[in-house]
Parts: C-alpha cells; structure tokens; sequence
C-alpha cells in the first residue's frame, strides 16, 4: 500500500473553466447514480489513477479490503467524472466541502475542486459495491451490503416509534434486516444530502418505509429542517442503496453501471 504517489500531469489553463456536464445538461436527468462492483482485486491501472492525496489516505487504511474498495473506487469516480465534465481523469480534483453545521474544512460533503464545476456529487461504498451521485443540487447516497444486523439493538437508536413499529410487522430473518438497511440508507442519504453526515438524533428522521420506491424525509441542520426526496436504487446485487435530493426539483434519477455508455435523456429511474 505504501507506494511512491504517481507523477501528476499538469493540466492545461483551460480546465480550471466552469465546465458543465455533458451527460446531465441539456436532457431530462438532473441526478445521475453510477454503481460499480468492488472484488477485492486492486488493477494498476486503477491504482495509477490515484493522486498525491489519495495516497495519504490509503496509508491510513488498515485492512486490504477496504484499501481495496478505495483504490477501486477513487479509480471508478475519477473515470466516470472524467466523462461527465469532459477532461481527462488525471485533472479531476476531489475535496470536501465545509461542513455545514460546524464549518470545519475536513469532514463536509464531497466536492469536485478541479475543474470548476457547478455540480454535486455524494459518494458510498461498502463491501463489494461502490456508487457516485451526480447532481445539479445537494444529493447524498448510501449503500449497505445486506448481512446480519442487531436489530433489536440498533432499533431504539436509529428508529422512529413509527419506522419500529413497521419493522416488527416484517418477519424476522433476512426481510427484516433488509427492511431495517433499507431505512437505514434513506437516512444516511439524506444526512449526507445534507452534508452532516450521522452526527444527529437518527430516531427524529421519519423515512416512510410503508412508501415505496420514494418518500419524502424531513431532515436538516438544528431549526433548519428541509425536505428531501429519498429515492431507493435497485441494484443487482446483495447491496441496499438510496439517493436524496433536493424536494424542491428532483426530477428524474438515471442509474447507471459505470462503463456503460452515457445517453443522454435516459429515462426515470431507468437502469443501463
Ligand atoms: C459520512 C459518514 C456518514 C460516512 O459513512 P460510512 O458508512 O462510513 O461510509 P460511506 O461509504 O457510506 O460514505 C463515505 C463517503 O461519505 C462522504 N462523506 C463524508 N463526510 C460527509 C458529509 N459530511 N456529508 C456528505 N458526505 C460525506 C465521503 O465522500 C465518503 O467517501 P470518501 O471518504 O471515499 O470520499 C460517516 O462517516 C459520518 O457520519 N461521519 C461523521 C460526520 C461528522 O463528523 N459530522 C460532524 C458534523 S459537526
């Protein structure tokens, strides 16, 4: 994991423009969601996409796997962003935004630093499955592999009384911690879409989980709450996943397997 930063190729003055998306503007789509599988199996040519930053984290990673599902998905973000706004990969630039609740520059939402750009982006991954949200508004995403979960645990710290009572009507096994993730990634959806991330009460989040498909989430920093439409992604796979945008205007979400060919206008929900 310890290798020499790649060499870093200067870009020419005319990527540091506003650049637009190719792949969102001018057609129906305002949220763009790309899922890729993660194999454990790290490829040089994704290693070779990674930046002087990248490596700095990647020296903080502890475990194969997760450096693996980083390298693997710092690779796959800056290939499909590299589509999206026209330049090579090796000019895209990630950072965080400030978070919004203590203004710290560390731990804020995802950003694209270079080029300029007005769009969002959100970032997930977990074991096996990666995903980017692309937006032209505050967006979030979250995935979860389906797998064991406590609970009868976790209920009481991450629930509503009505989000519990709903689970307890699902039979318990596999369904039911299906049911809990499901939830579970409406509300890391929208609290990234937010920007804060899990730092706030979970059982003050209502996700109506009786709502399928899309629901409207009421979340926000302290006194400023905003609604949000909380939208599942069908994936392929034994993955969990919601995007949230903006209520305000959240049109139509294309999901799409990163390398599959950009199309524009591509249809509601559709999957490529
Ligand atoms: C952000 C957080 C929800 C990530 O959850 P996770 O299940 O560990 O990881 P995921 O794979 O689903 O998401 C990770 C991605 O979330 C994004 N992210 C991190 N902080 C974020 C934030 N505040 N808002 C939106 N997205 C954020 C990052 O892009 C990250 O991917 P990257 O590190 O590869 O760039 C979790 O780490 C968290 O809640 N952290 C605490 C945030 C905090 O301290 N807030 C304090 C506010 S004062």
């Amino acid at each position: 994991m310890s290798q020499p930063p790649a060499p870093v190729r200067q870009a020419p003055p005319d990527y540091e423009r506003s650049t637009s998306s190719r792949a969102l503007a001018g057609t129906s789509v305002a949220t763009a969601v790309w899922w890729w599988p993660i194999s454990g199996v790290v490829q040089q040519a994704d290693r070779a996409l990674l930046q002087p930053s990248d490596h700095e984290r990647l020296a903080r990673i502890r475990t194969p796997a997760r450096a693996a599902e980083f390298i693997t998905s710092r690779a796959r973000i800056r290939t499909i962003l590299s589509e999206v706004l026209d330049v090579p990969p090796d000019v895209i630039e990630l950072g965080r935004r400030r978070c919004p609740c203590c203004a710290d520059p560390d731990h804020g939402p995802p950003m694209v630093l270079r080029p300029h750009t007005p769009l969002w982006i959100g970032i997930s991954h977990t074991e096996g499955c990666g995903l980017l949200a692309v937006s032209d508004a505050p967006v979030g995403v979250d995935v979860e592999r389906v797998r064991t979960v406590r609970t009868e645990e976790l209920a009481p710290v991450a629930l509503t009384r009505s989000e519990d009572g709903y689970l307890r009507t699902v039979p318990e096994g596999i369904a039911r911690e299906r049911a809990f993730l499901r939830m579970w990634t409406r509300k890391e959806a929208v609290l990234k879409a937010v920007g804060i991330g899990i730092s706030t009460d979970l059982t003050a989040i209502e996700t109506h989980p009786r709502s399928v498909g899309t629901a409207r989430v009421v979340a926000g920093l302290p006194g400023a709450p905003h609604t949000w439409s909380v939208s599942d992604l069908s994936l392929p796979g034994p993955w969990v996943a919601a995007v949230a945008r903006h209520d305000g205007r959240p049109g139509p979400v294309a999901l799409h397997r990163a390398g599959a060919r950009l199309l524009p206008g591509v249809a509601s929900a559709g999957r490529t």
